[in-house]
């Protein structure tokens, strides 16, 4: 909420909100250099000419939990409710990939994600889905690799070619080292396994999203718009740079990045920081990368509404949140979306407030006007002024991690981190103050909170997946995987792409935890500098 400190209100990002707007906010301002068409660069009102005229955005509701069988089942059921996207959650051993049978994994096994050690794993979490048909996305960073690998060698399986499979992986390990923490290797590293992915795709997997530059654990975190956006697409430039000068040409791969935001309860400079996103980063494709394609400088994007705005108190009212954050995405242009369940603050969703979380979208989708003309607030006193303020607040930023040499030298010296901690505590000061209203939390609250029954996990969901795995190890051959492994560290050592050796010791099933393990042997793991 914009916080209300003396006269003028200012927006999470910390930038004055005029009480009234008029036409003086847009003298001198030049639609065709600010806003171009639909569809045209920059594309500040939106990526393609029709947008939601032509196709609504994806209904991708995040999901997993447990084993790939619990998994599966929900996804068939919001399939069968009407999701037009996959978006899988793995559980913290996959993350970071460890084997659900090693003792760090322990207690963690199938809780936060599903749990995937292998391609039999993969089978049963994909079974019954047309992976011809159906875009996945997957969370997933650091072993972001085996798992597209794991993903087409299923593919493979049900006849499906890999030119077909459409999908993404997030895949963007240095917002990692600034919030949420999933990575294994260091930096060098992690980005040569980046480049190496987005060959591979352009090879193998054409239609498949490579990387999805993320801002929004950073908001959750504590990053005000201005910092998500400028945080973020400093990481991709340093993605572009890294596949670069890895010899690979601009047009060759910037047209499957893709990019993931928050959507805050703030829609008016939601819809403005979405808009200005855009922006920016055609002008920093065709500007400083020379992208001649447009499909290079379109920012498409998905979207979740903000998990740190969900409160445990009155659960029922993360609804209405809810809704006026999905409501802020879908105005800021977004591809895909998904929306929190109102009982996420407090357990994982259970079926139920899933399928509600997805009726949400489809009531801004077929019962609002939302979907009936190209980026409403175009033109708009406020909304344009506010896209030109969080534009030039971001841009300011980028050029400080710039001056620094860059996003990993500005990781390296926790500039990002340190800039989203001290945010962070400005929001728990106002919110402790009263300044900040939260509905529920510090006003309006009800004398005593009502009782609510959350999904639980079951624990005998370890047991299981360590018997699969013991299952697995005796079945195959040991000879085939120690030989694949070896092959892997071969190329690890050298510069040959690795996801070649990767997907045949994955298709001799080597396990998730076996083929990082072989990784880490060569390249180490990231240690936090002292900044951190
Ligand atoms: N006119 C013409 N064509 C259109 C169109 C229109 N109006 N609308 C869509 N299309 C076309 C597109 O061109 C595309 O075709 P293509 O595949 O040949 O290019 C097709 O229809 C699908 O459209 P989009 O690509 O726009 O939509 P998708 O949903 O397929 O992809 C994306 C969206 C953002 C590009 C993709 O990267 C994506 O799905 N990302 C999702 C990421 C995600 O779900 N992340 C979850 C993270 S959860 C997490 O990390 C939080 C946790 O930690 C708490």
């Amino acid at each position: 909420m914009a916080h209300e400190s003396g006269s003028v209100r200012h927006t999470e990002s910390g930038l004055p909100i005029e009480p009234v707007y008029g036409p003086s906010a847009l003298d001198g301002w030049d639609p065709e250099r600010r806003l171009g068409a639909p569809g045209g660069y920059p594309f500040t009102r939106g990526v393609y000419p029709s947008m939601y005229t032509g196709r609504p955005w994806t209904m991708r509701q995040y999901a997993g939990f447990g084993t790939a069988r619990e998994s599966n089942a929900r996804y068939r059921q919001l399939i069968a409710h009407g999701t037009t996207g996959l978006s899988v959650a793995f559980d913290l051993p996959t993350q970071m990939g460890h084997d659900s049978d090693t003792p760090i994994a322990s207690g963690e096994v199938g809780k936060v994600g599903v749990a995937i050690d292998s391609v039999e794993d993969m089978r049963v979490l994909l079974g019954g889905i047309p992976l011809d048909r159906v875009s996945t996305s997957m969370t997933i960073n650091a072993p972001a690799a085996l798992l597209l690998l794991l993903y087409q060698l299923v593919g493979e399986e049900e006849g499906v070619a890999a030119a077909q499979l459409n999908g993404t992986i997030q895949n963007d390990v240095l917002k990692e080292y600034i919030a949420r923490g999933t990575y294994i290797f260091p930096p060098q590293p992690s980005l040569r396994l980046t480049a190496d992915i987005f060959q591979y795709c352009r090879a193998e997997i054409p239609r498949w999203n490579t990387i999805s530059i993320s801002g929004y654990h950073m908001a959750e975190a504590g990053a005000s718009p201005a910092q998500e956006i400028a945080f973020t697409l400093a990481n991709g430039i340093a993605y572009v740079r890294t596949a670069v000068a890895a010899g690979m040409a601009v047009d060759d791969f910037a047209p499957r990045l893709s990019f993931f935001f928050v959507s805050r309860t703030t829609l008016l400079e939601e819809v403005a920081k979405f808009r200005a996103a855009r922006r920016i980063w055609a002008r920093v494709m065709r500007e400083e990368f020379g992208a001649e394609n447009p499909r290079s400088m379109m920012l498409r994007f998905h979207t979740q509404t903000a998990g740190v705005q969900l409160t445990a108190q009155q659960p029922e009212v993360n609804l209405a949140r809810v809704t006026v954050q999905g409501l802020a995405a879908v105005l800021g242009g977004t591809q895909s979306l998904h929306t929190n369940s109102f009982d996420e603050a407090i357990a994982l969703p259970t079926d139920k407030s899933a399928r509600l979380a997805l009726r949400t979208q489809q009531v801004l989708a077929y019962e609002t006007d939302v979907t009936a003309t190209v980026d409403p607030f175009a033109g708009s006193y406020a909304v344009e002024s506010m896209t030109d303020d969080v534009e030039e607040a971001a841009v300011a930023l980028m050029r400080r991690v710039e001056d620094m040499g860059g996003a990993v030298a500005a990781i390296e010296r926790g500039f990002q981190k340190d800039e989203i901690e001290r945010n962070a505590y400005r929001i728990a000061q106002e919110t402790d103050a009263g300044e900040r209203v939260v509905v529920g939390v510090n006003r309006f609250q009800l004398d005593e909170e009502e009782p609510y029954e959350p999904l639980r996990v079951d624990p005998a969901i370890e047991a299981q997946q360590v018997e699969r795995l013991a299952v697995l190890r005796d079945r195959r051959n040991a000879r085939a995987v120690s030989a694949a492994l070896g092959d892997l560290r071969k190329a690890a050592e050298g510069t040959d792409n690795v996801l070649y050796p990767m997907r045949e010791a994955l298709r001799a099933r080597a396990t998730v935890g076996e083929v990082c393990d072989a990784l880490r042997g060569v390249w180490g793991t990231y240690v936090p500098t002292d900044a951190f």
